[in-house]
Order: C-alpha cells, then structure tokens, then sequence
C-alpha cells in the first residue's frame, strides 16, 4: 500500500501535539475480509470442506478435469475409492478416506468374505513421507499390487499368532507397519492369511485379515480390532501438483503456467532427486492468499496484525513492511534488545513540553526502563568499573589524555560525591527533563552548585551523545558556554556535572507568563549578542556545529547573561571539509531545511537556527503554535512574509513593541531575516552575524543613529518594512 497523506500528518501531528501521542499505525483502509480461495462466482465449498482453485466444483472453475471435486460423491476428477476431507492449498496436500482390503476364513480354511479394493488415484499420489502401508490380522500379510497385473510394489507381514497382543503396539504381532514407495497411484490393496488362518485356535474369532494404507499416527492397534475392523476406511495423505514437468520447463510457456503474481513455483518430486511430478505454487513472502488465481497473491499488511514491531510508524509495502521514527527522531524503528529504536533529539534541559514528547512516545519504553534500572540498580555496587568502562570512561580518558587543546580538563567525580550532592537524586532536586535525560541541581561538598544531567536511558546512542559532549565542551571555553565540570562514570548511565545556571531558559522568559515582563528589547539584544559571540567562537575554533540551537537550549543566569548549552548532538567538522553528511537531527522548526532535505551539515546550519532564535526574540511566538496555520517552515515563513508585506509591526511582541518600533528593531529583524535565508549560501557566517549585533548593541545603547558600515543591510531596503 502507497504511503499516504496520513505519513506525514501523523508524524506532524505528533511532533505538534506532543500529549497526544499515539501509536501510529499506517495501513490500508481495506478490511482484513477473507481472503479468496476460488475464482470470482464459483462455489468454494463442499458442504464443510474447502475447495481452492485449482480445484473447483463446476465447468469454468477447476483448472482442468483433473481438479474437478463431485461435491455429491465427493471423488476428485475420476479417482475411485478415495472420499475427500480437505484440500491443502499451502503445502500440496489432500485428505480422504480409502477402504481397506480384507480376507476372512471359515473353519474349513476357505474365503468366507473378501474385499480387494482397485483403487485409482489419477494424477494424485500417496504421500510417501506421510502415510503406512498396515496389516492387521493373526498371520497377516498385505500386499500393495498393480491394479491391472499381478505385479507386487509393497506389503508387509503381521506374522506372529495370536497369542501376545498389545493394545498400541504394531511391531509386528498382530500389527505391522511399513512405507509407501514412491509413485503409488493406482493400486490394489490385497490382504491374507499366510497359512489360510491354520493357527487361528478358536474359529469363531480372529478369522481375518486386513490391509490398509493409512495417515501416519492415525491409526492405533487395538486387541479387539481384529474380530470388528472389517469395512473400515482410514484416512490418507495424497499429493497434488500442476502439470508433469518442472518450474523450469512449465515457466517456458507462461500461458498454461499456473503460478500468478507474487508466487513462487516449486518441483514435486516423485523420488527425491529422480524425477519431476510436476510444481506447485506458494505465496512469495509477505503475501498470502491462492498462487494459482488469475489476481496472485496479495500482500499481507503486516501492520494490522501488531506483529510488525514497530514502535511508533509502521508502512506497509508489497511484500513487506517498514518501520519509521517519528520526525526529528532516528534508528530502526523497530522494537530490539536495545527497546529504543527510535531515540529522540529533543535535548531540552528543564523543558516541559518536549519532556512530554517523550513520555507519550515512550511510556512503555519508560517502563521497561524503571524495570530494568530497578534490576540494574542491585548490581551496580559490584560493577561501577564494567560500567566505567561500558559507558566510554576508557574512551573518554584516552581522549582527555590526548586532547592538548582541551582547556579545562573535566573532572571525574566520584558517584558517591553526586548521590550526596543530589540527595540520592531525590525528585525535588529535578530542575529539568530533556529528550534524553533529567536534570537535577546538586549542592558538592564545597558548596559549589552544580546541575547534574543523567540518561534515562543507556542506549548506546546516547552514551554516544554523552561522551561526545564532554570532549566537545572540554573543547570549549567561552563565558556564553556552559562550562562543563566534569563526569561520573560509574553508574549505570553516565552523569554529567556542569555550572548551575540558575535562571531557567530564553524560551521559558518569552513564552512563560511569569517571566515574560523582564524582557525588554534592551536584553532581548543582549541575549542575542552573547549567543551570537558563543556560537560564532565554536564555529571559529573547534569546527564544531551544535546542531540543535534552540530557546531552550540557551540558559539565563541571574543577570540574564547567556549561555549556550546541550552539545549533544554537536559534531566536529573535520578541518578540510566545509561539510558533513550526517543523520538529519535537529529540533523541527528551528532546523535548517537545506540540511534538512540534503542532509549536509554545515556551520549555517547553526545561523539558521540562530535565526530561528531571533526570530523568536522579535515576535515572541514559538516556532510551533496551534493557533497559527502552519506552512511547511512555520514561523520562519510567516515572519519572512509578514516582513516582505510590511507587516512587521503586527508580528513584534508587544514588549519589544513598547520601546517604539525604531531602526534598532528594523535592523534586528531584517538581520533575523538574512539568517533564515532559505539558501545556506546567503546566509551570513556566525561571525559576521556576531559583529552586526554586537554594533547594533553599542548602537543600541548610545540610540544613535546606526552605523553606515552595516553590511547585510541597505538603508533603502528599510523601506520594504512599512
Ligand atoms: C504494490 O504493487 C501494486 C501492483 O503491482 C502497485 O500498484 C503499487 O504501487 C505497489 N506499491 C508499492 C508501495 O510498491
Ligand atoms: C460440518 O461440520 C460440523 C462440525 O464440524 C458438523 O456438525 C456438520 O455436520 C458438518 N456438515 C457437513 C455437511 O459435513
Ligand atoms: C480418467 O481415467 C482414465 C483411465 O482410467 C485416464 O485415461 C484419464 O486421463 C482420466 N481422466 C482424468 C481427468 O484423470
Ligand atoms: C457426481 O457423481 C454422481 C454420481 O456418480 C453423478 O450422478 C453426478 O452427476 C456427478 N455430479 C457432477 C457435478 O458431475
Ligand atoms: C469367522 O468364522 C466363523 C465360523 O466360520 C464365522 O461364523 C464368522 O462369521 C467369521 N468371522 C468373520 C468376521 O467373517
Ligand atoms: C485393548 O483395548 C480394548 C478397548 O479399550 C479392550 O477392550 C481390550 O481388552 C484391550 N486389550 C488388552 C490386551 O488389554
Ligand atoms: C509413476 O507411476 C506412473 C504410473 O502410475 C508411471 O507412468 C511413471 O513412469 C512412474 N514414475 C516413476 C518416476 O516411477
Ligand atoms: C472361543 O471363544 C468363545 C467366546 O469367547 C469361547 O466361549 C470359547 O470357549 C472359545 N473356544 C476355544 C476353543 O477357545
Ligand atoms: C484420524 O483421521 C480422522 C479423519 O480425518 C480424524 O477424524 C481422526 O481424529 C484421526 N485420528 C487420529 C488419532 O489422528
Ligand atoms: C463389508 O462389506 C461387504 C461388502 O460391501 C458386506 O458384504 C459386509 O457385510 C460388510 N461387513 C460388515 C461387517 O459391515
Ligand atoms: C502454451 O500453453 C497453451 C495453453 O495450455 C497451449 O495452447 C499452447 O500450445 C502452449 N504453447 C507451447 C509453445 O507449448
Ligand atoms: C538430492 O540432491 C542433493 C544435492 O543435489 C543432495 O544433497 C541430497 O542428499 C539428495 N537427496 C537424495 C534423497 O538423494
């Protein structure tokens, strides 16, 4: 089935309405209805019995009269004797009764009554692998003849008196089995008396003889069956198939081949490796249904069943199905080992909101977590070094080792040190909850304050993660950067120690109630500034790309200076290569769209996002809102619009409203602009962007008029805003 429109609103959806997270299950809107097993107006039944094409009750609906089932008589095509049970479309066979073949004796030693059953099984053959050629009787011998000559092709003896039977046993007293040869189709069933019954001691009883072909496991010797067996039938297996050649050979004229779409033709042997009966079909995988009908197989929508896996979406293909991570997520998205085959880039520290993606994705997940933790729990005293080691302490040591240029090396602490710290990471201690991890404020032994991020998971991914940041900030030093202290990596998910910056986030001051008053255009400047100069010193010095720079991945400290935070998911671009082919990641709305439909990283990739910020900065809304019809770049979009009609007084929040829309503001939004330029190409560098801001700043404060040096900006162009 296509993907359809539903694809991409259910992933919208989710990542839109985050409390409302569901399963999302893409399948076909067909009902599961049943399957069909005849061509379209043929009966498909004999009373109980199911009757597939090929076979079929009526002219137009079998194959060809080898198929045709007398539904009164139930005889398939001119077989005599055999009384069909069921047909076996999957793997070749059919059931039916055959009668046995008897001898009974009188006391004089002659035939007192017979039967000796020709039986005729047309193109059918009983299976070899699936029935017993059986004697029952005192002295008994079957015999398996041609139907026409006197020729002999199997039999077997039951050749001890009577004397020592065994209810259950057939090995020979009373009783004995052998197989089917190969090829058997047309044949007699003869049973009789070695010694025309002289060891029979009492007359009035075991004065017969029986033989019988029966279905492996069927039939159970009883003592008492050999006075009552006569005229009996017992059930066998025969084999069918099309045809008398093989694939090969039928696939040469494709218009009497009987394997239609999405099947797959295999030989029936009648003695292995000997000689071709003819083929079957079967249903390729991920299909089902009857291989010989005109239409084929039909896929099987594996997502229906819930059997499929897949933690969040499931598409179903022909033949197949796949798994999908809901947008801005990646892995398999299947369920594994590792339960998270979808992990989540949303690295929000003391965001609510996202915290909420998370849970609703991964309730379960979360389960299975705190099951796995409690487990866990009990054995990490033993093995703080395994997990030392699991968690990339070796690597991680090795690199700070190596690192010349690492400023500040981070700190190993001690996971006692931290317990003490976080008061055994007691829940009140919880001052955020990201994507991928929680957390807490922690108070060390020399009154240091300290926020203290530790995994909800240990999925490798995200040690990954971990350990990628702490080498990337033992890289980094820069006052707009939160400095990382140090590590612990003795517990069961790694822990990272960094300042404490005490004033939550710029998304918490522009869209939380209780802070929006603080921000004034002045500060708004300020943040932006200071955010520019962090970013602009990554990019600069280490060829690091943050990847993810969003309001709530930049902390406030008291005096609402800006620090940039969350490396997470920040890569090094090597030195010689100004871009990088990576995983798309990133949070939707502030995330390049050049990346991400190419999937090439680049630093501008980051002024993207920044812009994004700024953007936010100017008009206060966030980058998704219920309330605003959303185009496929959102607030990106509206804002540039808006801007190119002149509307960018109806857009500014108010607060940066008050203080009068002046050339301050004009500049900050045309400069916001640049940076979200669809082309990477035309955005500015997060230098550049650093030094207009910090001029716009000095500007700002001494409200003179601004600087004519001002690159991405004519002042003609300032027209276009009214
Ligand atoms: C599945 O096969 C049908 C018929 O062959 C085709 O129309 C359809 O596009 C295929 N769907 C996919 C997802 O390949
Ligand atoms: C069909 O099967 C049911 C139960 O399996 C049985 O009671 C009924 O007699 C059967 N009908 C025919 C026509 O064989
Ligand atoms: C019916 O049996 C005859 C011989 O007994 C055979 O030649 C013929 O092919 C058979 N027909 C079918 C449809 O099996
Ligand atoms: C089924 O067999 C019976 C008895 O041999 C016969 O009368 C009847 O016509 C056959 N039905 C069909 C559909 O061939
Ligand atoms: C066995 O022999 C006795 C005596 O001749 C006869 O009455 C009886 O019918 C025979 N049993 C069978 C099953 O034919
Ligand atoms: C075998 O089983 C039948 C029926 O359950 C019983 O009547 C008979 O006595 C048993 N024979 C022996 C030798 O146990
Ligand atoms: C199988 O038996 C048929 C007759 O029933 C015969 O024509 C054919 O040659 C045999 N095939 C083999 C491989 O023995
Ligand atoms: C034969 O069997 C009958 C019935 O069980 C019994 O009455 C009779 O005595 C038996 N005869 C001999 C010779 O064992
Ligand atoms: C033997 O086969 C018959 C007919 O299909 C079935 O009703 C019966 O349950 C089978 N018995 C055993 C022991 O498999
Ligand atoms: C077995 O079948 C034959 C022939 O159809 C019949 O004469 C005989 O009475 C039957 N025997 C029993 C025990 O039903
Ligand atoms: C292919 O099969 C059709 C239908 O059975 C038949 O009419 C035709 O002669 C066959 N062609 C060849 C080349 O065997
Ligand atoms: C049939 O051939 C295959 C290899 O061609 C061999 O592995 C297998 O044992 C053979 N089977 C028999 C029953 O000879």
């Amino acid at each position: 089935m296509a993907k359809s429109e539903g694809t991409t609103m259910g992933m919208r959806l989710k990542l839109l309405l985050p409390f409302t997270i569901m399963i999302v299950v893409l399948s076909s809107t067909k009902a599961a209805s049943e399957v069909a097993v005849s061509l379209p107006g043929c009966p498909n039944k004999c009373g109980n019995i199911t009757i597939p094409y090929p076979f079929g009750t009526i002219k137009g609906c079998y194959l060809s009269k080898e198929y045709r089932v007398n539904c009164t008589t139930l005889r398939v095509a001119n077989t005599s004797f055999f009384n069909l049970l069921d047909i076996s479309l999957i793997d070749g066979y059919m059931r039916g009764l055959l009668p046995m073949g008897f001898h009974c004796y009188n006391k004089a030693h002659k035939i007192a009554s017979k039967l000796e059953p020709k039986i005729r099984l047309s193109r059918f053959q009983v299976s070899t692998t699936q029935n017993l050629v059986t004697a029952v009787g005192c002295d008994a011998r079957t015999s398996i003849k041609t139907v026409t000559g006197e020729g002999y092709i199997a039999g077997c003896l039951a050749m001890t008196g009577c004397d020592r039977l065994t209810n259950g046993s057939c090995l020979g007293m009373g009783c004995s089995q052998v197989p089917i040869p190969y090829n058997l189709s047309s044949f007699r069933i003869h049973s009789q008396s070695n010694t025309e019954a002289q060891n029979v001691g009492n007359w009035s009883h075991n004065n017969c003889t029986y033989g019988f072909v029966v279905e492996k496991g069927n039939y159970t010797f009883l003592t008492t069956d050999l006075d009552n067996l006569q005229n009996r039938t017992f059930p066998v297996v025969l084999e069918w198939s099309i045809g008398h050649t093989s694939c090969e050979e039928a696939q040469k004229n494709m218009s009497s081949y009987a394997c239609k779409k999405n099947s797959v033709c295999l030989d029936t042997m009648t003695e292995p490796n000997r000689s071709y009966q003819g083929y079957r079909c079967e249903c390729a995988q991920g299909y089902q249904g009857n291989p010989y009908l005109p239409n084929g197989c039909q896929d099987i929508d594996e997502c229906q069943g819930g059997q499929h896996g897949c933690i969040y979406v499931c598409s179903n293909t022909n033949g197949s199905y796949n798994c999908s991570c809901p947008l801005g997520q990646h892995g398999d998205g299947r369920k594994g080992k590792g339960w998270n085959g979808c992990s989540y880039n949303f690295q929000a520290v003391g965001n609510s909101v996202y915290w909420g993606v998370s849970m609703g994705t991964a309730a379960s997940l979360v389960l299975t977590f705190i099951i796995y933790w409690g487990l866990k729990q009990r054995q990490i005293m033993k093995s703080r070094e395994i997990f030392f080691k699991k968690n990339g302490g070796l690597i991680l040591q090795k690199v700070l080792f190596e690192s010349k240029k690492s400023s500040h090396i981070a700190k190993i602490f001690a996971a006692r040190d931290l317990e003490n710290a976080t008061n055994k990471f007691h829940k009140t201690n919880i001052v955020g909850q990201g994507g991928y991890g929680t957390v807490y404020k922690g108070t060390l032994t020399d009154k240091t304050t300290v926020a203290i991020k530790k995994a909800k998971s240990i999925d490798e991914s995200q040690i990954e993660q971990f350990i990628n940041e702490v080498i990337i900030l033992s890289e980094v030093s820069h006052p707009n950067v939160v400095k990382l202290l140090g590590c612990c990596l003795e517990t069961q998910t790694p822990l990272l120690v960094y300042e404490f910056v005490p004033n939550k986030t710029i998304f918490h001051h522009l869209h939380e109630q209780d802070y929006i008053s603080s921000m004034t255009f002045e500060r708004r400047l300020n943040i932006a500034t200071q955010t520019a100069e962090a970013l602009a010193h990554i990019h600069s010095t280490t060829q690091i790309v943050h990847r993810d720079i969003k309001t709530l991945n930049i902390l406030l400290t008291d005096d609402y200076t800006a620090k940039v935070s969350d490396f997470g998911i920040s890569r090094f671009i090597p030195v010689d290569e100004t871009h990088l082919q990576t995983l798309v990641h990133g949070t939707l709305g502030y995330i390049d769209p050049e990346y991400f439909r190419s999937g090439i990283l680049t630093e501008k990739s980051d002024v993207y996002s920044f812009g994004m910020v700024l953007v936010e900065l100017l008009t206060g809304r966030k980058v998704f809102s219920h309330d605003r019809t959303e185009s496929d770049l959102g607030l990106a979009m509206y804002f540039t619009s808006s801007l190119e009609r002149g509307h960018l007084l109806q857009i500014l929040d108010d607060k940066v409203k008050k203080d009068g829309v002046n050339e301050h503001i004009r500049y900050f939004a045309r400069l916001a602009k640049d940076c979200v330029e669809l082309e990477g190409k035309k955005r500015p560098n997060m230098v550049e962007v650093k030094e207009e801001l910090r001029e716009l700043q000095q500007s700002y404060l001494k409200s003179s008029i601004m600087s004519k040096k001002i690159k991405f900006v004519e002042l003609d162009d300032l027209l276009l805003f009214d």
